[in-house]
């Protein structure tokens, strides 16, 4: 598929597709503006018929002024159409989306809470190479992975609801195809666990599996008390290392190293610092998975659209250096790392690619 493909516009469309461009933010908080003090149930209450701006502002307690500021935007961005009586107001197609969808309900908090006020440095971010938008949450980190447990409520709340509605969908899917070998694996590292959830469905699934969690030290917290709630801490090893530090080494001949929306949080060298790590640390009959959402790789050209506007969160938030990629750049790292791709299993839950990956010394033994 040729993704993103242009339609011949004329100057005159050219120009006013400019002006979304151009009112893109603004459009973008009045539409959670809309959604957020509850406008578009008003709308919705009223169906087709429609509804006028005075009994919204009444019903809601906003000022008119507000409410028609705010409907005229929605109208010229295509959330609110004209309802059936002169005057009026009613919901359209993308308006419903807006206000049912949790998908993009997902993606706008987590726009909004996690990457809005930040991504006024872009520009800086894209010069240094460094995630210049963090600064909005304090001066003091590197990248945000250290900050995440320490980020204000809301904006953790807004980042773990994105990172889990994606690697949800895709998990139990993942987790029947990488248990799936003979002799049955019996042990897995979690690298970048997070808060554990993968973890805990793997020790769930297969009771002899013992698992080494690995992530930083302030996150990993986190996932040692999930483990412990789950009751599978006796099963389960945490390791908390800093994975950009080329010294910090994986535990040997584990069955599987599993990396799950991982990968997208390094640049390329980091990344094929990382792999070739686990290349060093795997043995014959080891396997890495990497589960990744590479835009390339898409069924619809909407998840594409929301891929590759998801870097500029890395770029400007993340690390300054690490993107949602492109298949074949991964790929390429695993080739670099001295692994070697066997199998890539695409369409996981909503939008991800399982790649399944053995050290290239050991392709001649498979054949
Ligand atoms: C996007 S989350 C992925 C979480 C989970 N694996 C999933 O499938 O949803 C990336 C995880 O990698 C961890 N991480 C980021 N940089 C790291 C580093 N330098 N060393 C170790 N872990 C790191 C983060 O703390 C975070 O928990």
């Amino acid at each position: 598929m040729k993704l993103f493909k242009q339609k011949p516009l004329t100057a005159y469309e050219a120009i006013y597709e400019a002006q979304k461009i151009a009112f893109a933010p603004l459009i973008f908080q009045a539409a959670r503006s809309l959604r957020e003090l509850g406008i578009l149930a008003e709308l919705e209450k009223a169906g087709k018929a429609g509804i006028h701006a005075q009994p919204i502002a009444d019903q809601l307690k906003l000022s008119l002024y507000g409410v028609e500021t705010l409907l005229e935007s929605g109208l010229s961005s295509g959330i609110v159409e004209n309802g059936a009586e002169e005057g009026s107001y009613a919901l359209s197609k993308v308006g419903h989306y807006l206000l049912h969808d949790k998908m993009t309900r997902i993606n706008m908090d987590y726009n909004h809470a996690v990457c809005y006020q930040g991504m006024y440095y872009l520009d800086e971010a894209i010069r240094t190479e460094k995630p210049a938008g963090l600064r909005v949450f304090g001066e003091q980190w590197e990248t945000l992975y250290q900050a995440l447990p320490h980020l204000p409520e809301a904006v953790q709340k807004s980042w773990y609801a994105f990172d889990h509605f994606y690697s949800d969908s895709a998990y139990p899917q993942a987790l029947r195809l990488i248990m799936d070998r003979e002799p049955k694996p019996r042990s897995l590292i979690d690298i970048g666990t997070n808060v554990a959830r993968f973890t805990v469905m793997a020790a769930g699934f297969e009771r002899e599996l013992q698992i080494t969690l690995v992530d930083l030290p302030d996150q990993l917290q986190n996932a040692i008390a999930n483990v412990a709630a789950a009751g599978f801490s006796d099963r389960v090893t945490p390791l908390a290392i800093d994975l950009l530090d080329p010294a910090n080494q994986f535990p040997k001949g584990i069955d599987i190293y599993w990396l799950s929306q991982f990968l997208s949080c390094f640049g390329h060298k980091e990344i094929v610092s990382i792999l070739a790590r686990v290349a060093q640390a795997m043995a014959e009959n080891s396997r890495c998975y990497i589960l990744e959402t590479c835009w390339d790789r898409q069924q619809h050209e909407a998840s594409s659209y929301a891929l590759v506007n998801t870097s500029l969160y890395f770029t400007a938030m993340a690390s300054g250096n690490s993107k949602m990629y492109d298949s074949r750049e991964l790929l390429a790292c695993i080739d670099e790392a001295g692994l070697k791709c066997i199998k890539i299993t695409d369409g996981l839950g909503l939008s991800h690619s399982l790649f399944e990956c053995v050290p290239k010394q050991s392709c001649l033994v498979l054949r």
